[in-house]
């Protein structure tokens, strides 16, 4: 183990992967702790699920130090796999398989025992709203509930640390907002969320927010002490500033 306090669950030091001489993630620093919400945001390229794949174990960063639950990402990429559920950017699941046959493929994958299983595809059914539509094709589910699906089919196996890349894009806003609540729920109950998002009012919720601007961190706090940067009070209007404020003070300094 190479972190000392047991309460973080990510520690990133310089991280960096390059793509030939390109700079998709670039000297990133931060530290996640354990049940905390912490958002990714930033722009279309900015590198967010680049971090993300690379904290997964799924791609080897190409300088810099990450520890996930106390592995060495560069090092025991295979060590940290089981701990974590990973929900990608792209849908998931198959759509033409079944709800059911969806979670036990995903069961499979994440090698959760039978009985195990079993009870969570009955937790999963229900978080997700899916009691009684076991049997129906997951490509005419609707977008909310496909949603939710995919993220019990990550959490299958119980993960300390769930990654969630743009989990609510394409879902409509009251959806949006219950598998909010969700998430929140699952971070008091201990489990570290690491979210992305395009969404202000999403990253609202977030315990901190990371802005990323083309691979680099460029500002990183509580949603509150953002708004309190100077340069973010100074663009703010009369009602006090909001996360929008934030994201154009900050990240327009930072993409300069
Ligand atoms: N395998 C790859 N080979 C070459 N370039 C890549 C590769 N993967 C990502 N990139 C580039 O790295 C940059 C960061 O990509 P990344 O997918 O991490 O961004 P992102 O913040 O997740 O963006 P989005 O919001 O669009 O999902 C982009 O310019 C992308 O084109
Ligand atoms: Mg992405």
């Amino acid at each position: 183990m190479s972190t000392d306090a047991p309460d973080t669950v990510i520690e990133v030091e310089g991280l960096t992967r390059l793509f030939g001489d390109f700079r998709a993630v670039d000297d990133v620093t931060f530290d996640v702790r354990r049940g905390e919400v912490f958002g990714f945001l930033g722009a279309n390229g900015a590198g967010k699920s680049t971090t993300i794949r690379i904290l997964c174990g799924l791609l080897a960063p190409s300088f810099g130090r990450g520890t996930v639950l106390g592995y060495d990402v560069m090092r025991k990429p295979e060590k940290v796999k089981p701990f974590v559920g990973y929900m990608s950017q792209r849908f998931s699941l198959y759509p033409d398989l079944t709800v059911e046959e969806n979670l036990d493929f995903f069961g499979g994958v994440y090698r959760v025992p039978g009985k195990i299983l079993a009870v969570r595809k009955r937790w999963a059914v229900e978080m997700a709203g899916l009691a009684g539509k076991e049997r129906v094709l997951t490509q005419d589910l609707a977008g909310g509930f496909k949603q939710r699906l995919a993220l019990g089919a990550a959490l299958l196996h119980e993960p300390k640390l769930l990654f969630l890349d743009e989990p609510t894009a394409g879902v409509a806003p009251l959806a949006r907002r219950a598998f909010w609540e969700l998430i929140r729920t699952l971070a008091t109950g201990g489990t570290t969320v690491f979210v992305t998002s395009h969404y202000m009012d999403e990253v609202e919720q977030c315990d901190r927010i990371a802005l990323m601007s083309r691979g680099r961190v460029v500002a990183l706090g509580s949603p509150e002490s953002l708004k309190r940067d100077p340069k973010v009070a100074a663009a703010a209007s009369d009602d006090g500033p909001t996360l929008e404020d934030v994201f154009v003070a900050l990240l327009g300094e930072g993409a300069g």
